[in-house]
């Protein structure tokens, strides 16, 4: 069966004439007809965010000083059909990345289509342009208590298996506030997308 939500984006994004082809068939197999036109990048962004359910989050190392210490760490920007676009983690509170974190927030996410399976069904290598690609920047925060529910909604849904991770290993919520994308989804440079841009983009049809 189809996410409901998937279905709904997918039609937003058919009825505006922006899904590329191939994009989502590894997930849905619902645009093999698409038109070979890719999303505004916004959305193409917010989308390859959303499909993914892991990243490379990186930090700058307290341990080892100015250097970049990469980890793998599974994420969501919200349940699967409700994208709110903001990268939510779930570590151990003394987990290196926490601990760089504190020390200094700025970090960056880097996620690929590659991820969904779409690029090696397409027959592009993980690095070829057409197989797009972004690395997200900004301020690696604690989730203030306020905001855990949202949090919390966002990572168990995507992530059962978090629920019963243990609390002894006291696990902390922290949120990536992005400033800046640089993304790389065809030939030729890097394209800069605006935070503002990035986060105001809306790929969900209204609940
Ligand atoms: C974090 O990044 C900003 C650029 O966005 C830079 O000005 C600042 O110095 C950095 N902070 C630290 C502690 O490295």
């Amino acid at each position: 069966m189809l996410p409901k939500a998937l279905i709904a984006a997918g039609t937003a994004l058919q009825l505006l004439g922006l899904a590329s082809a191939g994009f989502w068939e590894s997930t849905t197999h619902l645009f093999r007809q698409a038109p070979v036109e890719l999303p505004q990048p916004p959305i193409e962004a917010r989308m390859i965010v959303h499909e993914n359910e892991w990243g490379v989050l990186s930090t700058i190392s307290h341990k080892v000083p100015g250097v970049p210490f990469g980890n793998v760490l599974s994420y969501s920007d919200g349940p699967r059909g409700k994208s709110w676009g903001r990268p939510f983690f779930y570590m151990r509170s003394d987990d290196p990345t926490a601990q760089d974190a504190r020390a200094n927030s700025n970090a960056s996410l880097a996620v690929t289509e590659a991820q969904t399976g779409s690029c090696r069904q397409r027959h592009y290598d993980e690095e070829d342009p057409n197989c797009a690609r972004l690395a997200l920047a900004g301020r690696l925060l604690e989730v203030p208590a306020a905001e855990l529910p949202s949090a919390h909604e966002a990572l168990f849904s995507r992530h059962p298996q978090m629920i019963d991770w243990p609390p002894n290993h006291h696990f902390v919520a922290f949120e990536l506030h992005i400033e800046s994308i640089r993304m790389l989804d065809q030939y030729g440079p890097h394209i800069e997308i605006s935070a503002d841009d990035y986060y105001s983009a809306t790929l969900h049809e209204s609940p």
